[in-house]
């Protein structure tokens, strides 16, 4: 399988990167700057650019059957910058024909047939005032994507930590059913190359913790 990463130089995505070619998959990833491409395997087909850039995009989904965006912001002042990312990749998507799309958000951004318990309520409460900027984009990216007529899995994710491989892995379909509080980027990329396999949350939301 053939899998296009945004976000790949990143701390979710250099795991995620190392577990797709260890299971044999083709990766083809967007990489900002020259210097980080030391953080993927030499095998890794490079696209150096900007992901909020069309022809970036273009070159990156080529032959891909699926993309994974697991981008976010270096820091504050980028505040539109996964609603931008999808805007482009999702026409980027259309025009190549590729259907599916699998995109990392955080748990604090709600749904329809969420059900969150007070615990939930607290979090959220809590992102909506230290990053609001955050989660509206991250509200807006799941928005476009699950508006588009690609096949989207958005796979929501609670505070991560380094590492962690090998910790039991709980995916609830809904913020309040059934997760915890904190999940291993290992544990969480190893979650994500599942469902970039075997597509068996498409339409769907899950949240995945540990
Ligand atoms: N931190 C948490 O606790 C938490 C919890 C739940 C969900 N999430 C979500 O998980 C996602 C990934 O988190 P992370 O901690 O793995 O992120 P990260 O380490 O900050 O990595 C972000 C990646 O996005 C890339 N990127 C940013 N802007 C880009 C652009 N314009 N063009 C191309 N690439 C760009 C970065 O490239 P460079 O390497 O060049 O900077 C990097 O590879 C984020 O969207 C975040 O909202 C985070």
């Amino acid at each position: 399988m053939q899998i296009a990463v945004i976000g790949a130089t990143g701390r979710t995505g250099v795991p995620f990167v190392e577990q797709a070619r260890a299971a044999g998959h083709g990766v083809a990833a967007v990489v900002r700057s020259p210097e980080k491409r030391r953080l993927l395997p030499d095998d890794v087909r490079v696209v150096e650019g900007d992901a909020r850039d069309r022809p970036v995009l273009d070159r990156l989904v080529d032959g891909a059957d699926v993309v994974v965006d697991v981008s976010g912001p270096a820091g504050r002042g980028e505040p539109d910058l996964r609603q931008a990312i999808v805007t482009e990749l999702l026409a980027a998507m259309d025009e190549a024909g590729v259907a599916r799309l699998v995109l990392l958000t955080g748990a604090g951004v709600r749904l329809p047939g969420d059900d969150p318990a007070p615990v939930d309520r607290v979090v959220g409460w809590i992102m909506e005032r230290a990053t609001p900027e955050l989660l509206a984009d991250g509200r807006a990216a799941v928005a476009l994507a699950r508006g588009s007529d690609r096949e989207v899995t958005v796979v929501r994710a609670p505070r991560l930590v380094d590492g962690g491989r090998g910790g039991t892995l709980r995916v609830a379909e809904v913020v309040g059913g059934g997760h915890g509080a904190r999940l291993g980027r290992d544990d969480l990329a190893r979650f994500l190359l599942g469902e970039a396999q075997r597509a068996e949350h498409v339409g769907g939301a899950p949240v995945v913790s540990w």
